[in-house]
This record gives structure tokens, C-alpha cells and sequence, in this order.
């Protein structure tokens, strides 16, 4: 496993929608092991292949202490509730702030090896899942909220 380089806010990358992964082989078991090394490195929670200049729709998530799931082409089927709450990203060091994300979601995904799984979460991991979601589709968290709205303003950053 290698640690990669994070790609941070105003690097146009993270604004493009990532591609579908479609070859389940070597090569992505060498970039999922790499976004491993790299989140816990940088000590986070999740991480998405665009984070790493890769735009597959391919994310790597701690779902307990030590223990990660690897999501590969996700849909989300289902969501439930809204909570509120703090929010931070590797690509966006040093901020943080509320934001709104649905309390429960269910996805439908593969594995690294191309088999179909579906994962439900709540709460803190739910938040995680819709937030590396959004990274796949160019979103940021900054985009969701005025404070963030506020912060790129000063940033000079889109
Ligand atoms: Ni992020």
C-alpha cells in the first residue's frame, strides 16, 4: 500500500463527475488499498477516488474502528429523516460545519471484485456515505451550507 496525493479545494478535479468503474482488477484493488493508506495516513473517515486525481466512482469508508468498507458504483435507494450535524473533508483541511444529511440510507454497490452488495446506515456512517456520494458527483460539503458558501467566498475558491 502507498499513500497518494489529496487533491483540495479549487483544484478543478474535484468538480467533475467520476465514471463508472467497469474492470474489476488489479488495478483497483492498487488504488482502494492506496485511498486506504492514504485516509487512515491523513486520519479519515472516508475517502473518494477523485480525492486521490482518480475520477472512478469508487469510495473507501471506516464503518468501525479498523474496520473499512470498500463501495464500488453506488446508488442510493433509500433514505430516511434529516439530521444535522458537524462535517469536515481531507480536500478541505482545517473547516468544518453543520450540515444537513438524511439520518438513515440504504445503497445498493459493488464490491472490488464486482459483486453486488447492499449496506444501510444511520447517523455518522449515513452522513459519511452521502458525503463521498457527492464527491463522485463533484459536490462538496461547502456547497451545501451558507457557512460554506461563506468560506469559499473568502477562499476565492469554486
Ligand atoms: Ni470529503
Amino acid at each position: 500500500m502507498a499513500t497518494r496525493k489529496i487533491v483540495t479545494l479549487g483544484n478543478e478535479t474535484l468538480r467533475k463527475k467520476s465514471k463508472p468503474v467497469t474492470a474489476f482488477d488489479d488495478s483497483l484493488g492498487i488504488l482502494l488499498d492506496d485511498m486506504k493508506a492514504t485516509m487512515i495516513e491523513k486520519k479519515g473517515v472516508g475517502i473518494s477516488a477523485v480525492q486521490v486525481g482518480v475520477l472512478r466512482r469508487a469510495i473507501v469508508i471506516e464503518i468501525e474502528p479498523e474496520e473499512y468498507l470498500e463501495i464500488i458504483n453506488p446508488e442510493i435507494v433509500k433514505t430516511k429523516g434529516k439530521v444535522t450535524n458537524s462535517e469536515g473533508c481531507l480536500s478541505i483541511p482545517g473547516f468544518y460545519c453543520d450540515v444537513p444529511r438524511p439520518r438513515y440510507v440504504k445503497i445498493v454497490a459493488q464490491d472490488r471484485h464486482g459483486k453486488p452488495f447492499e449496506f444501510e446506515a444511520e447517523d455518522y456512517i449515513a452522513r459519511c456515505v452521502c458525503h463521498e456520494i457527492d464527491h463522485l458527483n463533484g459536490i462538496l460539503f461547502v456547497d451545501l451550507t451558507e457557512e460554506g458558501r461563506e468560506y469559499k467566498k473568502e477562499h476565492g475558491v469554486v
